[in-house]
């Protein structure tokens, strides 16, 4: 199988501060791969640079073997890039999507701080992610008395949400659940766009340990179901290793190592640079 996504010489320079630098990466198509690090190592914004929520100062984003992002330093940012390979894309045309259009491809994401319509129903967090998606807003279906797709994607909603038990929980407002549903929420959500690439930003954040053992097991139960693929950023340890198939481990924006969980558990730097700051964290 081929790759489900690519990044390329990824650097994203805020200002002076290079925050992911140079970066370069596979994700396989249908499997779990995990991106880890220190706190600040640069995860969440190698996220917003395929999300589209950053424009990446350098590199390109493949999805799906075509170029969905990419960029060279120009202008100010040239002045003052700090980060390699800043001729390598100047030919090419840039690619800076909006974040609803890289939705519209196939991507969705979980965000490390839970982004939920918070006021709405359980049920309505789902749905309107999907009327989104459908790109129409809340009323036209029914205003165009095209009942049969409001029926449908109300189908569609209670699926997911039974899938992720939370379809005791419908009618509640997101933001009466505990922490542990809410992200599972935001999984629905994230699903209903009908994804092929998930990613799931510190998905077992907040989590009790029973909680984060049966994310794992769900992860891998959607991933089968729906063919996803799945990258995710993680700090709990035993899910990292427990889940991925492959995994690359950033330091101050750069790769400092990858492999299969035993490689990188392993790996002399990822020891120095993170799990043993985890360790010591509990
Ligand atoms: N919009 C921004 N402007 C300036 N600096 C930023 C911006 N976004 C991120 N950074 C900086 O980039 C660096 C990497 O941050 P990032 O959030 O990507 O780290 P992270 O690996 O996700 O960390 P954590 O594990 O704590 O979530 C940090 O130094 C952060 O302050
Ligand atoms: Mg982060």
């Amino acid at each position: 199988m081929g790759n489900a996504l690519r990044l390329e010489n990824i650097t994203m320079q805020f200002g002076g501060v290079v925050s992911v630098n140079n970066l370069t990466l596979d994700v396989e198509e249908h499997k779990i791969t995990a991106l880890i690090g220190p706190n600040g190592a640069g995860k969440t914004t190698a996220f917003n640079c395929i999300t589209g929520v950053y424009q990446p100062t350098n590199g390109q984003i493949e999805f799906m073997g075509q170029p969905i992002v990419r960029n060279h330093p120009t202008g100010k940012a040239a002045k003052t890039y700090k980060g390699e390979n800043a001729d390598k894309y100047a030919k090419d045309a840039v690619l800076s999507p909006t974040p609803d259009q890289i939705t519209g491809l196939g991507i969705a994401r979980t965000f490390q701080n839970i982004r939920l319509w918070k006021s709405m129903t359980v049920f309505d967090n789902v749905l309107i992610a999907k009327h989104q998606h459908a790109k129409q807003n809340v009323f036209s279906a029914i205003f165009r008395g095209n009942m049969a797709e409001e029926k449908r994607m109300r189908e569609e909603t209670m699926e997911l949400l039974k899938e992720q038990g939370l379809d005791a929980y419908k009618d509640e407002l997101a933001v009466s659940l505990p922490y542990g549903l809410q992200r599972r929420l935001e999984i629905a959500r994230a699903l209903a766009t009908n994804p092929k690439l998930l990613l799931l930003d510190e998905p077992a954040a907040g989590m009790n340990p029973q909680e984060t053992i049966e994310l794992a097991e769900f992860v891998r139960q959607i991933r089968d179901k729906y063919d996803l693929t799945v990258f995710l950023i993680e700090h709990h340890m035993d899910l990292v290793m427990n889940i991925s198939d492959y995994i690359y481990v950033i330091d101050f924006g750069s790769e400092i190592a990858q492999g299969v969980p035993k490689e990188v558990q392993q790996n002399q730097r990822v020891i120095e640079a993170y799990l043993g700051v985890t360790e010591e964290e509990g």
